[in-house]
């Protein structure tokens, strides 16, 4: 297919692409049904990578103008472009995308129809509450006056936070309400003490992998973030002291308890540790405790906040994992005077979090629903931890080795040495399983490669499917390399 694009122009190459194709199929020129050129040719034929053909492909399906099978290719859709009638803007804003927009394009292709997906760390929908959660919000909104309609409070409404103290009991943690910021979800949140706390030229420090939506949010704000490096008890002390001595940092970003992507949690020794580290240095941390209550082999550890006699760490956690990503609810423990900051950036960005949902989350935990929730999710993710790692073990080459989670949603793969993820990212997005490449856990590129492969949202069935094809895409790569060798998966060590 003869297409012209500008690689020196501002407009991105998979927008030139989709753009061409969907004039093409407005002219006739493309009739509903015809056959769009395989990915890899085009990508060939047009000297682009995969990746930008796969992003077209999946942006023009998105929008109703293709359908795509897996093994069979994309064909015109029937009533092309019945989804999407807006034309994408010429003028694209000056916004300093994300180097390789490797969220935004996880999330793109992962949801594509029919796709087995690994990539995203998302709850599962089925345990969503939603029988429960539209009572509630019946019987609110049937029981609220205007208030319920008008400008809340920035900190966030008094029930809730009533009851996210309450709730906080739980993880060890004794919080006034006064001393909670709601905020909409952790994302937020990180947002929030960033935009506080440091300025563009500043380092964070993280552990080495950390949290993807945090190296992005970094890149956009300039931020100089530094990776420190982890064993299987989480942050490595004595890689910490360097990298403080080296950097002179601003902040820590943490997360504790289940780790994403890794899964690994901090013992309360080396929370110990670092807290005295940080002390030693007035080093201030964000704790990012989202997948803290998700247990599924005993009692969730406690945060590292519990240990924090100095002051030294703001608290974070939303519902996005344990309830509803949706909801868009979560909350920030902190004391003034950063409160007082955290709450006056809140404002600027968006007054208050939803009075509706605010109020039907606190009526949803003062009913005592979520206990109930909570034991239901840790037994059915369980099960899919457990599925995951027994098809790992059958599927994947023996020298590949992974973390096994005690919570959250994550197993973590170390790569047989000579595998790299992104080739086989895009192989197994055509075979219609996907998963998160490990290197964009990364600030830079790391030593070795991984794999996050996420077992929430699938059944067990599903999971030994899509483990059983990036199975046989490991051995083809490993037997078109000649490095085949034999020992077995669980002969390995959980690494990080
Ligand atoms: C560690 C971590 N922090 C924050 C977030 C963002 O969560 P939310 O949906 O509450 O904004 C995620 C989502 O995947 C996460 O894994």
């Amino acid at each position: 297919m003869q297409l012209q694009i500008e690689r020196r122009g501002e407009r991105p190459l998979y927008l030139q692409v989709v753009e061409q194709i969907q004039e093409r199929i407005r002219s006739g020129a493309l009739p509903s049904g015809s056959r769009l050129p395989p990915i890899r040719q085009l990508a060939n034929e047009l000297g682009l990578t995969r990746l930008t053909i796969h992003n077209a492909y999946a942006e023009l399906q998105a929008d109703g103008w293709i359908e795509s099978f897996v093994g069979r290719g994309s064909f015109v859709a029937e009533r092309p472009g019945a989804k999407g009638q807006m034309r994408p803007s010429p003028v694209l804003p000056p916004v300093p995308l994300l180097q390789p927009g490797a969220l935004g394009e996880i999330m793109r292709l992962a949801q594509q129809p029919h796709m087995i997906s690994f990539a995203q760390a998302a709850a599962a929908p089925e345990t969503f509450p939603m029988h429960e959660f539209g009572r509630v919000v019946q019987q609110v909104l049937s029981e609220s006056g205007a208030e319920l309609y008008d400008y809340g409070l920035t900190q966030g409404d008094p029930q809730l936070r009533q009851q996210l103290s309450l709730y906080l009991l739980d993880r060890g943690l004794q919080i006034a309400p006064e001393q909670l910021l709601v905020v909409g979800g952790a994302q937020q949140g990180i947002d929030i003490v960033l935009r506080a706390l440091v300025s563009p030229g500043d380092t964070v420090l993280v552990e080495g992998p950390t949290y993807l939506g945090m190296v992005e949010r970094m890149q956009m704000q300039g931020l100089k973030l530094v990776a420190v490096p982890m064993d299987e008890q989480g942050i490595r002390p004595d890689a910490l002291e360097t990298a403080i001595a080296l950097h002179q940092p601003r902040l820590l970003y943490t997360i504790p308890t289940f780790h994403n992507p890794t899964g690994i949690s901090m013992s309360a020794a080396r929370q110990e540790t670092l807290l005295d580290i940080a002390g030693r240095h007035a080093l201030p941390i964000l704790e990012d405790d989202i997948y803290g209550p998700l247990a599924y082999d005993g009692p969730a550890p406690l945060p590292l906040k519990v240990h924090d006699t100095q002051g030294l760490v703001t608290y974070l956690t939303s519902f996005s994992k344990m309830l509803m990503p949706g909801l868009r609810l979560g909350v920030i423990a902190s004391a003034s005077p950063l409160l007082d900051a955290l709450v006056a950036v809140k404002r600027f960005s968006d007054m208050h979090s939803p009075q509706l949902t605010q109020r039907a989350l606190a009526e949803y935990l003062a009913r005592g629903h979520f206990a109930g929730h909570l034991r239901s999710v840790r037994a059915f993710y369980r099960e899919r931890r457990d599925a995951m790692i027994a098809s790992l073990q059958r599927h994947f080459p023996s020298d590949a080795t992974c973390t096994v989670p005690a919570g959250g949603f994550c197993c973590w793969v170390a790569l047989p040495p000579g595998l790299r993820s992104p080739d086989l990212y895009l192989t197994a997005i055509e075979r219609g399983v996907a998963f998160a490449p490990g290197q964009m856990f990364f600030p830079e590129q790391p030593a070795q490669d991984y794999m996050r492969l996420s077992f929430a949202a699938h059944a067990p069935e599903e999971i030994e499917r899509g483990i059983a094809t990036l199975g046989e895409l490991l051995h083809e790569q490993i037997v078109r390399r000649h490095r085949l060798r034999a020992p077995s998966f669980y002969d390995t060590v959980p690494m990080v």
